[in-house]
């Protein structure tokens, strides 16, 4: 027998709790807190966690590597930019102030609740050991034209790699700081979230989930609906 998909709850933040109750049957969700006993070791599809309590990133990175298929939303109570990008670099999926969590998971979840992707390999492990930067380089990858992975802190990223400002290759370009220069007219991606942070570029680049196992890099891609 399947499980039924669920949330878990890694918050005792009052307002934040109660929204998500609510939002949660809404798409299907069954809700568990952190700290309830469960015979039931499937991945959650979705992790709300306060990244304003103490420990948060250090359980950010933890849960992102047990669970890297599970969608995670985490909340602030200040919108402070740092902690705002640290947390996307960390592995969030989605960042809003506390307030506001509950209508960008909302959101989020419209397009149906985040399932197991099929596991395209990309690279050994080994290969890209003691390397940081664009470790991997594909043309006509499954998801894009091009793609690119990237080795930033102990994450691995995958992005669209063609510039969409005028197409160039953007892996040949500077990375710093989790930042991409495009070699041709400079405009600038952060490669965690791909947002656009410096144009003549208009548009932000793709990203997509990745998955580390058992000495492999795989690329995650969404099943179609059967
Ligand atoms: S091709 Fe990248 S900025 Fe122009």
């Amino acid at each position: 027998m399947t499980a039924a998909p669920w949330l878990l709850l890694w918050t005792s933040d009052a307002k934040v709790v109660r929204s998500v109750e609510t939002l949660a049957p809404e798409a299907g969700l069954a809700v568990r807190r952190a700290d309830a006993e469960s015979e039931d070791d499937t991945n959650p599809a979705v992790v709300v966690l306060d990244l304003d309590a103490p420990g948060a990133f250090d359980a950010l990175v933890d849960l992102r590597k047990r669970w890297p298929e599970s969608l995670v939303a985490g909340h602030l109570s200040l919108p402070d930019r740092e902690r705002w990008l640290a947390a996307e670099r960390a592995g969030c999926d989605v960042v809003a102030n506390r307030g506001a969590l509950a209508a960008a998971l909302r959101k989020r979840l419209a397009a149906g609740v985040p399932r197991r992707g099929r596991r395209v390999p990309l690279l050994a492990l080994a290969d890209a050991a003691g390397r940081l930067g664009c470790v991997h380089r594909e043309a006509g990858a499954e998801v894009a034209e091009a793609l690119a992975v990237y080795h930033v802190g102990s994450r691995f990223l995958a992005c669209a790699d063609r510039c969409p400002h005028a197409g160039a290759t953007l892996s040949e370009g500077e990375l710093e700081q989790g930042v991409i220069t495009c070699p041709r007219h400079g405009s600038q991606f952060d490669v965690s979230t791909g947002q656009r942070l410096r144009g003549p570029a208009d548009t932000d680049i793709a990203t997509y989930p990745t998955l580390e196992d058992g000495g492999q890099l795989y690329l995650l891609v969404a099943d179609e609906p059967s």
